[in-house]
C-alpha cells in the first residue's frame, strides 16, 4: 500500500514567480497537494477533466489501493467483510465508522426494520407511471419525492434528524425498488414483512404473490447479502461524488440520495451489469468472443468491453473476484444451466492474455458477474442498476453524513477552462 510522503510541500514556478504549496497526507494513500491558495498567487486553476487527480474531500470511510487491489471499508478487508459480515452490519459500520456490539447492532437493525413501509399515498404517485418504465426511472422519481414525506424531520442541524433521514433511506429504498418493478410487471404490490432479515424481505416484496407462498433455496439471501456488501461503498465514485456536490448546497438527504441514483445509471457507471448482460447475450455463445474482443480494441467501433477497466483498479477489481466465485456456487446450488457464464469465463480469458488489456490494464470489474448472479436468482435486466441502487445507498447516506460533519466542507463550484467567444456586440445575422 501506498506509503506517506516523506516532503511536505512543493513549490511550483512559472516565470519570475513561485508559490509553495503544502501536501496533505491520509492514513494511507497518495499524498495530495493542497491548492487552495493557488489561484489567489498565481491566478490560475487547475484543469483536471473527470477529477481523475482531484481529492474532493477528506474521508474516513472507504480506502482503495488501485494498483494493488485492495478495498477497505473502514479499514476492514473487503474480503474479511464478504466472509463474515452481512449487509445490515457493513450499513452500520459505514454510517458509525466502527463494527456494532450485539446491542448496537439488534438497537440498528429494529430502527431500519420499523421504518420499511412507504407513505400509503406512494402508491398513487407509482401509478401514475407507464407500466413499461424503466424502473430506475421510477426509482429517481420516487425517492426525490420522499422529501415531501418528510418535510418536518429535515433539519440538517439536528444529528438525530439526519441519522433518522439516514436509517428511512436504508429501510425504504428495498420497498420503493420492489414495488417499481411489480407495478412495471403489473402485481399486486407487497408490504415488507418485519419479521424477515433484511435481504430475505426485500426478495419476498419483489417475487411473493397473494396466490402462494415463496420458497427461496437459501443461497438466495446469501448471494444477494454478499452483493449488496460489495456494493455498499466505493469512496469518491461518480454517484457518491454527485451526492456529496448536492449536499454541499444543504439540499435535503432525499434529493441528494436521488442524485445519486441519477448518476449511477449510467453505462459507464452502476448501468454496466445491465449492459454486460447484453453485451454477453449479443455475443451469444463462445465461438465468438474473440471477434467480440477485436471489436473492442478497434476504436473506430465504438464498442467497448462492459464489465472492463475501472477508473482507480489498475489490477484485478477484488470485488469481482469474490463475486466471480459466488457466480460459480449460486448456479451449481440453484442447478442453473447459464451459457452467458460460458462466454463470461472464455471473453474474460481471452481479454485477460490479450496485450491491448494487459497494457491499458483493464481487469474485470465488480459488475461483469454481477449480472449472470442476478439473472439466475430471477431478477430481470432492468432491475440490475437498481439492485446496485440499494447496496449503494449505505455508502451514500455514509458520505452524506461525514459531509454533514465536515468543519472544511464548503458548496462544490468546479471551474472551468473558458473556449467560447471573447465579448462580441449584439447584431441579428
Ligand atoms: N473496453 C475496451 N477498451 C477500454 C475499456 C473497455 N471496457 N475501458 C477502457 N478502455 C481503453 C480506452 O479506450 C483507453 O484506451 P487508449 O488509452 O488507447 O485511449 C484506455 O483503455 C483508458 O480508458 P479510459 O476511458 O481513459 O479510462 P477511464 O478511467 O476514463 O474509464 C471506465 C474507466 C469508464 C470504467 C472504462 O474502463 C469503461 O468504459 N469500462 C466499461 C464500462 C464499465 O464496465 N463500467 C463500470 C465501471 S465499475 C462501476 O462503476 C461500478
Amino acid at each position: 500500500m501506498s506509503q506517506k510522503p516523506s516532503f511536505d510541500q512543493v513549490t511550483l514556478a512559472a516565470a519570475d514567480k513561485s508559490v509553495v504549496l503544502p501536501v496533505q497526507a491520509g492514513t494511507l494513500g497518495n499524498p495530495c497537494i493542497d491548492i487552495g491558495r493557488l489561484p489567489k498567487e498565481t491566478g490560475c486553476f487547475t484543469y483536471d477533466p473527470g477529477f481523475g487527480a482531484t481529492a474532493s474531500c477528506k474521508s474516513a470511510i472507504t480506502y482503495i489501493d488501485g494498483d494493488e487491489g485492495v478495498l477497505l471499508y473502514r479499514g476492514y478487508p473487503i474480503e474479511q467483510l464478504a466472509a463474515k459480515s452481512n449487509f445490515l452490519e457493513v450499513a452500520y459500520l459505514l454510517m458509525h465508522g466502527d463494527l456494532p456490539t450485539k446491542g448496537e447492532f439488534a438497537s440498528f437493525e429494529s430502527d431500519v426494520t420499523h421504518h420499511t413501509m412507504m407513505h400509503e399515498a406512494f402508491k398513487s404517485f407509482l401509478g401514475g407511471f407507464r407500466h413499461d418504465a424503466h424502473p430506475m426511472a421510477m426509482l429517481v422519481g420516487m425517492l426525490g419525492s420522499m422529501a415531501s414525506f418528510y418535510h418536518n424531520t429535515l433539519d440538517l442541524d439536528d444529528p438525530e434528524q439526519r441519522r433518522m433521514a439516514a436509517v428511512r433511506l436504508i429501510a425504504k429504498v428495498p420497498t420503493i425498488a420492489a414495488a417499481c418493478y411489480r407495478h412495471s410487471i403489473g402485481w399486486p404490490l407487497r408490504y415488507p414483512r418485519n419479521n424477515l432479515e433484511y435481504v430475505d424481505r426485500f426478495l419476498h416484496m419483489m417475487f411473493e404473490v397473494p396466490a402462494g407462498p415463496l420458497e427461496l433455496k437459501p443461497v438466495a439471501a446469501r448471494a444477494l447479502d454478499l452483493l449488496f456488501i460489495l456494493h455498499a461503498d466505493h469512496e469518491q465514485n461518480a454517484s457518491t461524488s454527485t451526492v456529496r456536490l448536492v449536499g454541499s448546497t444543504g439540499a435535503n438527504p432525499y434529493a441528494c440520495v436521488a442524485a445519486g441514483v441519477a448518476a449511477l445509471w449510467g453505462p459507464a457507471h452502476g448501468g454496466a451489469n445491465e449492459a454486460v448482460l447484453k453485451m454477453l447475450a449479443e455475443i451469444g455463445d463462445a465461438k465468438h468472443v474473440q471477434s467480440a474482443v477485436d471489436k473492442a480494441k478497434d476504436k473506430e467501433s465504438g464498442f467497448r468491453l462492459m464489465g472492463f477497466g475501472h477508473r482507480v483498479y489498475k489490477n484485478f477489481d477484488p470485488r469481482a473476484k469474490i463475486i466471480r466465485e459466488m457466480c460459480h456456487e449460486v448456479l451449481a446450488e440453484l442447478g442453473v444451466n447459464d451459457p452467458m457464464l460460458e462466454v463470461a469465463m472464455r471473453l474474460e480469458e481471452a481479454a485477460l492474455k490479450d496485450d491491448y488489456f494487459v497494457q491499458r490494464k483493464l481487469y474485470p470489474n465488480v459488475d461483469f458477474y454481477s449480472g449472470i448472479i442476478y439473472k439466475a436468482l430471477g431478477i430481470p435486466t432492468e432491475m440490475f442498476t437498481v439492485m446496485f441502487a440499494i447496496a449503494r445507498t449505505a455508502g451514500w447516506v455514509s458520505h452524506w453524513l461525514e459531509q454533514q460533519e465536515d468543519p472544511e466542507a464548503r458548496i462544490g463550484r468546479p471551474r472551468q477552462i473558458y473556449t467560447g467567444h471573447a465579448a462580441r456586440d449584439y447584431a441579428k445575422p
